[in-house]
């Protein structure tokens, strides 16, 4: 992860804590770049009864995460850092799993989502927690929001399932 150099950033956070924030949103982005990928294979294989209403409401996921891509990268040089930029630096440092583009049913692709979501879900609670060590309130009070969103989503593919 590089550093922006020539920086007098006097934002009231220590140089070792922006690093440390820096190095774990950008493992977030990591993951987020790949959700974003999968959301875009779901969203173009899925087949069955429900392709509509799925096809929409994964299109509907990735622009969201599209936004949580730019805010999170933005968020990285805020404190100082540079953003990884390369598809196979998000895919090395992503926990997600890519898949195979193939058929999927409505009711697999919203359980690999849910599946995706539960662990997004705890990373970002990991981070939050980080952030809040640091009194980076910023990063928290973003994350917070993402936190929320993830699952409330994740309840209502839950009750799409049952
Ligand atoms: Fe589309």
């Amino acid at each position: 992860m590089e550093k922006i150099k020539n920086t007098n950033l006097n934002i009231g956070l220590n140089e070792k804590a922006r690093e440390e924030i820096s190095k774990s949103l950008n493992s977030y982005l990591s993951n987020l770049q790949v959700l974003h990928a999968k959301l875009h294979n779901l969203h173009w294989n899925v087949e069955g009864q429900n392709f509509f209403k799925i096809h929409e409401k994964l299109e509907e996921f990735y622009d969201t995460t599209s936004e949580q891509i730019d805010e999170v990268a933005e968020r990285i040089l805020s404190l100082g850092y540079r953003p990884l930029v390369k598809l196979n630096e998000y895919a090395n440092n992503s926990n997600l799993k890519e898949i195979e583009s193939k058929a999927y049913d409505g009711l697999e692709a919203l359980e690999i989502v849910l599946e995706d979501f539960y662990t997004l879900i705890n990373e970002t609670r990991n981070l939050i927690k980080l952030a809040q060590e640091h009194s980076d309130e910023s990063t928290a009070d973003m994350l917070i929001g993402y936190l929320k969103e993830y699952e409330k989503n994740s309840w209502m593919i839950r009750a799409t399932l049952s």
